[in-house]
């Protein structure tokens, strides 16, 4: 008898994005309190965000702050002020990941896979749908 085990998709939390209001002001908070370098750092222009990315083991905290009015971030910081805005689960394969969610019922922001920071491809899932989460699937 063959018992059916699906694959198991998430390789790794990718990381924790957390929507700051001021970049250098996080970046210096993070040096204070933890030690904490920053290892990559970027602009992503079409997102309307820049990111300050501090490495935990094979994990990132992602300090994320709007470049401009309109970005999701500069939302999230107008309604809910500062805080955790998503979480990056690192996939293999980000457009097998993301068919998989649909077909499980997941509400996708991105209905196809696209550049995200760092060289990776991403897809964002909407919470509504994911335990209130919102998700991104990452795949480097
Ligand atoms: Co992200």
């Amino acid at each position: 008898m063959t018992i059916y085990a699906p694959p198991v998709l998430l390789t790794e939390i990718d990381h924790i994005a957390i929507a700051v209001e001021d970049l250098e002001a996080a970046i210096a908070y993070y040096a204070e309190a933890f030690g904490a370098v920053v290892h990559h750092r970027e602009i992503v222009e079409s997102d309307g965000v820049e990111e300050a990315l501090i490495k935990v083991a094979d994990s990132y905290i992602q300090l994320t702050a709007a470049t401009r009015d309109d970005s999701p971030i500069a939302r999230h910081l107008e309604r809910r002020g500062e805080g955790l805005h998503h979480v990056g689960y690192r996939v293999d394969d980000c457009a097998a990941a993301l068919a998989r969610m649909v077909a499980a019922g997941a509400t996708p922001i991105d209905t196809e896979p696209r550049p995200g920071s760092r060289g990776t491809t991403v897809a964002f899932i909407h919470p509504k749908g994911s335990l209130g989460t919102l998700i991104e699937l990452v795949q480097e």
